[in-house]
């Protein structure tokens, strides 16, 4: 056998084991073998693939892992368009539906009122179609506007409940399979930390973000995300079935993840008794359901009533009401947050609202609570309702007694005791003291060490906690001055972990200038931001002496932005700092490769992007601005040279740069420029 056919077969036979075992883990709740086992399979097959792409399997198990780059979906039209369902909100209404599709069955109106139904959760995730060929994933797309959606099949296969090959004797050989992909609220709430310790905005629910996830670009960072899916309906042309109940339990058969929520009912009073089992049993379920569908189950009757143009006349949604109930404002704490902004919460006597105990409600700011004209010992209605954290909607004015107090917002940090200030334009309080109060100093720290910053490896939020209270740190500076022995002399702290932490420090020394000047966690840079600021400024030198000018020149920086940068160089603590580092061998400017350059022809000249292009991002068209020697600015103004007009630009741009003479170019025109032939 050559080597090539041997590396074949493995690759094969791998294929196979690891399809068999993902079957196994995720359908049937059996592992055949251990995680590390598994692994070191998965790992042979990565690289057997990365040797011989062309024998990879269309769908190999290794596809659960991500790493493709989707540019632009492409857009499907729905074999099947993808409806929405008709909505009731009473019995009444409910047994209303009864009556009329009744009246579509003519031969059903003897037996009457013992339709089989069956009945699901309405799942409040993203609905998806998966398309299968030959018992094969080929497709998965997005509801869209129904009659067509987006080709996110790379993403959706990191999803593990989703089969990726189906082994049956009779497949057919075309099927659709539809269902809710939604984020399970634990890996929402794992999500949402990661963003809190990095500084950035938290995302507001799972359902949005469920969405959003499934059109990133990166697979991998969806495959890193989790999310998961439930299935409820299978279509094609003349498959096997008679009843929605036995296309459910094949798609069970087949290794679909179909939500064991389900029931069968007979008439509409089995229906109704379903409806409000379900009312609260629905908050023990990982993600949110907002209502009931109600099918028929036979699959000739729902032929034979078929659809409207907007929804099958088969089957309806019951909806829950939103939840809500009135409980006590106990008091109002305050947060502090890494930057010293606070953050008022609401402590309320505990109720029971959708399914879990609710004691606290963030108020946002101050501005909220004079909204709410909030009162201690008020009476409060508080809702929950796609989010999963409680918002106080309103005060019911008429249960206040005239003794109570009004809210007022602190005038002092309640960590540090420092006086607060707030900026005319900025709705958050913030405490100034940022070398001196702990929430501030261990947040930094903690944001520093983040996976989106110096990914320090070992290191979490508890450990900054410990090195912090043990006295070793003080700024994210020290930490390279901590040394093993004092690690492990420290408690629940094993060899392993202390050399671990060592190990992960002195790796993030080549961490690239980008990610370490976001690590620095200055006000209003984000990780977007701090990318902007390398590649414009290159090190941190030029940064440190850009002038405010400078930097709102920069493409995306806004003069918020702009004086907090400045502000951070202006202290002197900082610039120490920034030296430490510098010692430690940290990054301080923008590593060559990363800095494409192609040419100097635009070289003295600058330019502003407006609009969408077709041939070019805005980032692409940007970074070929910069890769060709030319400058970037953010605004029109007399020193702009070109401004690129893509379409739908904004007219005030287009009117003051036509004032002020600025030459207007096309995105062909620009590519000429860039071959000096314009
Ligand atoms: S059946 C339209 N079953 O609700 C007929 N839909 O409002 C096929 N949904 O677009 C859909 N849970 O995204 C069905 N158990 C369930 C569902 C469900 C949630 C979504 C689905 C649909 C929307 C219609």
């Amino acid at each position: 056998m050559t080597n090539m056919q041997s590396e074949k077969n493995r690759i094969d036979e791998l294929t196979e084991k690891l399809h068999f075992y993902n079957h196994q883990y995720y359908q049937n709740s059996v592992s055949e073998i251990s995680d590390y086992a598994f692994d070191v399979l998965m790992k042979e097959l990565q690289e057997l693939e990365t040797k011989n792409p062309h024998l990879k399997h269309q769908n190999s198990p290794t596809e659960r892992v991500g790493g493709t780059i989707t540019k632009n979906f492409k857009s499907v039209v729905h074999q099947y368009p993808m409806l929405s369902l008709a909505n009731t909100y009473s019995k009444v209404e409910l047994e209303d539906w009864q009556i009329k599709i009744n009246k579509l069955l003519p031969n059903q109106s003897e037996i009457n009122n013992l339709n089989e139904y069956f009945c699901e959760q309405k799942f409040d995730g993203v609905a998806i179609s998966l398309i299968y060929e030959n018992g094969n994933l080929k497709q998965a797309i997005t509801r869209g506007d129904g009659q067509k959606g987006d080709d996110i099949t790379a993403n959706a296969k990191t999803i593990k409940s989703i089969p990726l090959v189906i082994k049956d004797k009779n497949i057919p050989n075309y099927f659709e399979v539809r269902g809710e992909v939604y984020f399970p609220y634990s890996n929402f709430e794992k999500l949402n930390k990661e963003q809190e310790i990095a500084g950035e905005p938290l995302y507001a629910n799972p359902r949005n973000t469920a969405s959003g996830t499934l059109k990133l670009q990166d697979s991998a960072e969806v495959a890193r995300r989790g999310l998961d899916c439930f299935m409820y309906y299978l279509l094609g042309e003349n498959l096997p079935f008679k009843t929605h109940s036995e296309s459910m339990e094949k798609l069970l058969e087949w290794g679909f993840q179909v939500s064991k929520t389900y029931q069968k009912c007979t008439g509409i009073s089995q229906v109704w008794d379903y409806i409000n089992l379900w009312d609260t049993k629905r908050f023990e379920l990982p993600l949110a359901t907002d209502g009931v569908v109600i099918k028929l189950d036979n699959l000739i009757l729902q032929s034979e009533l078929g659809l409207t143009a907007k929804s099958p006349r088969w089957a309806i949604a019951y909806k829950y009401k939103a939840a809500s109930i009135s409980t006590i404002l106990e008091k109002v704490t305050y947060q502090v947050g890494r930057t010293g902004a606070i953050t008022p919460v609401a402590n309320m006597k505990p109720v029971l609202l959708a399914g879990t105990t609710v004691k606290r409600a963030t108020l946002h700011n101050e501005d909220e609570i004079l909204r709410l004209d909030l009162h201690e010992g008020d009476t409060v209605i508080i809702e929950k309702g796609g989010e999963i954290i409680p918002k106080i909607t309103s005060v019911d004015v008429s249960k206040r007694s005239f003794n109570l107090k009004k809210i007022q917002f602190i005038s002092h940090c309640p960590e540090c005791g420092n006086l607060l200030h707030r900026k005319a334009e900025e709705a958050a309080w913030y405490c100034n003291n940022d070398k001196g109060c702990p929430p501030q100093i261990k947040g930094r720290i903690a944001h520093f060490i983040h996976r989106k910053a110096m990914n320090i490896d070992g290191m979490g939020e508890e450990t900054v906690e410990q090195f912090y209270n043990a006295g070793l740190i003080q700024n994210y500076a020290d930490l390279y001055e901590i040394k093993y022995l004092q690690i492990v002399s420290l408690d629940r702290f094993a060899a392993k972990s202390a050399q671990n932490i060592i190990d992960g420090l002195k790796a993030s020394t080549t961490v690239p200038f980008e990610k370490v000047l976001f690590a620095l966690g200055v006000k209003f840079v984000g990780s977007t931001v701090a990318d902007k600021l390398a590649k414009n400024f290159k090190n941190i030198e030029n940064l440190k002496n850009a002038t405010l000018e400078d930097l709102v020149a920069t493409p995306e920086i806004g003069e918020k932005i702009a004086e907090s940068v400045q502000s951070w160089f202006g202290e002197k603590e900082n610039l120490e700092i920034i030296e430490k580092l510098k010692s430690y061998g940290l990054q301080f400017q923008i590593q060559e490769k990363d800095v494409i350059v192609e040419s100097q022809a635009l070289a003295g000249k600058s330019f502003l992007i407006s609009g969408t292009f077709l041939q070019f991002s805005r980032d692409e068209l940007q970074n070929k601005i910069m890769a060709n020697g030319g400058k970037l600015l953010s605004g029109v103004s007399a020193k702009l040279n070109y401004l690129v007009a893509g379409e739908n630009m904004g007219p005030s741009k287009l009117e003051k740069a036509n004032k002020l003479g600025v030459k207007i170019i096309s995105e062909n025109e620009f590519l000429q420029l860039i071959e000096n032939k314009l």
